[in-house]
């Protein structure tokens, strides 16, 4: 996202306006809330719109067009998006002209909802309707509603090239696959995204090269779970196994693509999200080990420490299987960060459970993380056959406990940097001075120096004198 990191993934609420100054016709007011699939996923709209004439601005009050990209994954990230329509709608009373449309999850989960009960939107689109969009405009324009919320089978957009908004000109996203066939208990992704399919490897590097070309400097490979990567010619990933031999033997998983992708681009940063634990094989972490512009960093979700609970949330793992997975990653790449996703106080989470959670964090010792109290999401399988039995105030407290937690260990994590020098990619200013530079090392933490003849774009080296639990500070280094 602005920067395509997974710290700015998860800050809720905080949307992403987004400009591109090119073209003259009419204009595209589009905002994003949620992950970074969806920021990727509205540069890809901003592209098909700007085929119809439509440049994107920042002023709201001169849209011709108001698309708001949308987040279910809890209830709050809804809120959010529910507060904002009205503050559109506010805005559409001073110009009547204007259309307002919801996109992504939201618009997938509800449907109809939107246009018949609640009366704020004009259009609907679903994740895999964006191409209809041209159609879908003229039909508003013409006064109609419109709404398109069919999930597909193929689409990957793999031959759309993103606009880039708001970027940096340093890191962009790369979309590799689409949808989530895991059906974790919780999670509304699986419906609001459909079933999982890939990219064609060739569209993945083709897009790396050109950005490259470009002047970008870093690339995220972007999925709910790129570890389930798998191209033998399109199509459903759980349609694999009725594929001819030949195009299952020449099939591409995600350790290949990665390598694919590492060679194509040799001196890009190659960085990928989200790693689901079942899916990830030794083969990605060779992978990793064997490129040195693959980041060392592994952003692997596990939601809870208690095999019981995993279970429920049908993860397909447990706990020490996934202890085996951290005991791995730290054989074959020493020096990698891992962060987590974790879930305080789902279904029927006992007070052993939530130590199991806090001990398995001690176990790894996350480099970061990003913590939530469970939401119950309508239609999921755990708001149809569990009972959402923790008090709030239970879910609050283990909640701040593994914060808590998180805070010691990143801080433990970044400590290890002090008295070392590390290489950076500088990214832009630092947020408390324009006198400092920010950037990332390889394992995606955040460090600030002062600035020298340096400029956005180059890999710097930094040597760290000092840290708090979010940032690195230091001076670069000449060698
Ligand atoms: N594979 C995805 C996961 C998407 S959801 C990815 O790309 O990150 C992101 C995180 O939101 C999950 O890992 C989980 O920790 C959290 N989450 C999902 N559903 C939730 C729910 N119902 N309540 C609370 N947190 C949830
Ligand atoms: Fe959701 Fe689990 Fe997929 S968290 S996105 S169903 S891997």
């Amino acid at each position: 996202m602005a920067s395509e990191h997974i710290i700015e993934e998860k800050k809720q609420g905080q949307a992403l306006i987004t400009e591109n100054l090119e073209g003259n016709g009419k204009k595209l007011f589009i905002e994003s809330y949620g992950c970074q699939m969806n920021l990727n996923d509205s540069e890809i709209v901003a592209s098909i719109l700007a085929g119809e004439g439509f440049n994107t601005t920042t002023l709201l009050e001169e849209a011709d067009l108001v698309l708001v990209n949308t987040c279910s994954i809890r209830e709050k990230a809804e809120q959010t998006v529910r507060k904002r329509l009205q503050q559109y709608n506010r805005v559409k009373k001073i110009n009547p002209s204007m259309k307002i449309g919801v996109m992504g999850c939201m618009a997938e989960r509800l449907k109809t909802k939107f246009l018949e009960e609640e009366k704020m939107v004009d259009l609907v689109v679903g994740p895999d309707a964006y191409r209809d969009l041209p159609n879908l405009v003229k039909e508003i324009e013409d006064g109609k509603d419109a709404i398109n919320v069919i999930l597909s089978k193929e689409e990957t957009y793999g031959d759309v090239t993103p606009v880039r908004l708001n970027s940096n000109g340093v890191s962009a996203f790369i979309s590799i696959t689409r949808g989530c066939d895991n059906m974790c208990t919780f999670c509304v992704v699986p419906f609001t995204r459909g079933r999982e399919r890939s990219r064609d490897p060739k569209s993945i590097v083709n897009e790396a090269i050109q950005l490259w070309e470009e002047g970008y400097k870093e690339i995220t490979l972007l999925g709910q779970n790129v570890d389930s990567y798998l191209w033998y010619g399109g199509g459903l990933k759980k349609d694999f196994e009725k594929a001819s031999e030949i195009a299952r033997s020449t099939a591409v998983d995600f350790a290949g693509l990665m390598e694919m992708v590492a060679l194509a681009v040799p001196k890009m940063r190659i960085r990928f999200a989200t790693s689901n634990p079942q899916d990830m094989s030794l083969d990605v972490l060779h992978t990793m080990a064997k490129y040195d512009n693959i980041c060392k960093y592994i952003h692997l979700p596990v939601q809870t420490g208690s095999t019981r609970m995993l279970e429920r949330m049908n993860r397909q793992h447990t706990r020490e299987e996934y202890m085996e997975l951290i005991d791995n990653i730290r054989r074959i790449i020493p020096d990698c960060a891992i962060s987590q996703d974790m879930i305080a106080g789902f279904c029927g989470e006992t007070e052993e459970d939530h130590q199991d959670t806090l001990s398995l964090m001690e176990y790894v010792k996350y480099d970061f993380g990003f913590m939530f109290a469970y939401s119950e999401r309508p239609g999921t399988p755990a708001a149809k056959r569990m009972e959402d039995d923790v008090p709030l105030e239970v879910k609050k407290r283990r909640l701040a406990e593994i914060i808590q937690l998180q805070q010691k260990h990143g801080m433990y994590r970044m400590k290890q940097f002090v008295g070392k020098t590390v290489e950076i990619l500088i990214e832009g200013n630092s947020k408390k001075s324009d006198q400092h530079w920010m950037g990332r090392n390889t394992q995606n933490a955040v460090a600030v120096f002062p600035k020298g003849d340096e400029k956005v774009g180059d890999l710097v080296q930094v040597k760290i004198e000092d840290c708090t639990s979010a940032t690195l500070i230091g001076t670069r280094i000449r060698k």
